[in-house]
């Protein structure tokens, strides 16, 4: 009996795929089809996938021409399948040429002709089809552009900033780039709001008004009352509302949060999150470029995130400690809070122009996590054990977190789901800190000659 194998996404599965299943079971007796797993695909940089593994499998399935059906789940697992089920003949399509000679070691490889003029990326575009428009500051615009380009079907149309001057040069070809927000709007599907928090209510409420889906930086606005009136304006107009903080997105985050949530470390009793840059081309401490975001609202909500998040909203007190370099704007280069918990407490510290080092550690009853600078973007975390017993984590990590949020993003739009990265709780208790840091409450003015 001749053992034939092949692997692929089959996302949306198509007559390219149907094609090559098709000619792949001609090549002998038996086939094994290999689906790959959302977290080797997300590995590979294949973020786009549309289906889940069991739609994809079960469309694979349904083709009737495979006689087995296993996931794959890592990188190098072909060769291990290979010897495992005594396999004669590798196939792949043609675009894969060359690439898996090195299986030629082990049975016969064969590329088939890819079939022309389809693809599931194709697929995914056409039905995505969404002209993204962004508001903010050259340097965070430039970012979003690049990593906007990763994610299937997602266009940026068009920017509204009020730094015209220096633009970088990809943005000079889009549909628009003005200074009015609503010029904006009209020219675009959806907005992406990187502007500063003051100016959040207003645009957001204006987008959801004219029906265009809002993916806004945190914090949402700067009053919890602000926040909830959006909310229900989406929920009545059937508008995505949606938040951006790209650490929520990242997957090594994402995992320490569930794992701590799992009890990993027992109880955890006290968290520490430090950000800080020493000096900023956008913001820089003492003479701040961008005065929309102070320090405590452009790196607090990061350091805000694992605390909310692992220890909850109902902190007994807080106590904001800051320094002031600009009291009329109240720009803040250095910001430190203390959160008192029932059973716990939590520090982050914050600075532009004050530099320390960027590490989040979480202490527990059985052990404690590290995650070193920049540990809001990490791709890495250890915990540690009593008797020096450490266990060390890492998870690829693509572009910051970034095209993860667009594409969270994108799916909530298509498929009108909740955001499952970020809960309301944690979105309205930023907001709530950063109000009050704005109205000066629970705060202690540090002076600094
Ligand atoms: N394939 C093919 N002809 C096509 C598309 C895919 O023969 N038009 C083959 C690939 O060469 C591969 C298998 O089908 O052997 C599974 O491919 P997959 O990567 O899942 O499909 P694509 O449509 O190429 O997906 P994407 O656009 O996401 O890369």
């Amino acid at each position: 009996m001749t053992k034939v194998i092949t692997y692929g996404t089959f996302d949306l599965l198509h007559n390219g795929h149907l094609r090559l299943l098709e000619r792949a079971k001609k090549l002998g007796d038996y086939l094994i089809v290999g689906v790959t797993s959302e977290e080797y695909d997300k590995f590979r940089g294949k973020i786009n996938v549309n289906q889940s593994l069991i739609e994809r499998i079960e469309a694979v399935k349904a083709t009737g021409l495979a006689d087995e059906i296993i996931i794959e789940w890592y990188e190098g697992q072909k060769i291990d399948d290979i010897k495992r089920f005594g396999i004669d003949i590798f196939t792949v399509g043609s675009d894969w040429q060359g690439k898996f000679d090195y299986l030629q070691e082990f049975c016969q490889v064969v590329y088939l002709p890819r079939t022309k003029g389809i693809s599931s990326s194709q697929i995914r575009t056409t039905s995505n089809s969404l002209k993204l428009g962004i508001v903010g500051s050259s340097t965070t615009i430039a970012k979003f552009i690049t990593e906007s380009s990763y994610v299937n079907g997602v266009r940026v149309a068009g920017v509204c900033t009020t730094n015209l001057m220096n633009l970088p040069d990809q943005l000079k070809n889009l549909d628009c780039v003005t200074t009015d927000y609503a010029t904006l709007v009209r020219k675009v599907d959806a907005v992406y709001l990187a502007s500063g928090p003051a100016d959040h209510y207003q645009q957001i409420k204006y987008a959801l008004n004219h029906q265009k889906p809002v993916l806004c930086e945190l914090p949402l606005t700067l009053d919890v009352k602000q926040n909830q009136e959006l909310l229900a304006l989406a929920s009545a107009k059937g508008v995505v509302l949606d938040f951006a903080i790209k650490t929520a997105y990242t997957t090594a985050y994402n995992r320490l949060i569930f794992m701590l949530k799992s009890g990993i470390i027992g109880k955890i009793v006290h968290i520490d999150a430090t950000c800080t840059t020493a000096a900023l081309t956008d913001f820089g401490a003492t003479q701040p470029v961008n005065q929309d975001w102070n320090n405590l609202c452009a790196w607090g909500t990061k350091a805000m995130l694992p605390i909310f998040q692992l220890l909850g909203t109902n902190y007994r007190e807080k106590k904001i400690i800051t320094w002031l370099t600009d009291r009329q704007q109240h720009y803040d280069a250095y910001t430190k809070i203390n959160f008192l918990y029932r059973n716990a407490e939590a520090t982050l510290k914050v600075g532009h122009g004050v530099k320390a080092a960027g590490q989040l550690m979480i202490v527990g009853t059985e052990g404690y996590v590290y995650v070193p600078e920049p540990w809001w973007e990490t791709e890495y975390f250890e915990v540690h054990y009593a008797n020096a017993n450490t266990k060390k984590f890492f998870y690829g990590l693509d572009g910051e977190g970034i095209r993860y949020e667009i594409l969270s993003f994108v799916k909530a739009i298509k498929n009108k789901t909740a955001n499952t990265y970020l809960d309301l709780g944690t979105v309205n208790a930023i907001t709530k800190v950063c109000g009050d840091f704005d109205a000066g409450l629970d705060t202690v003015e540090l002076t600094v000659k």
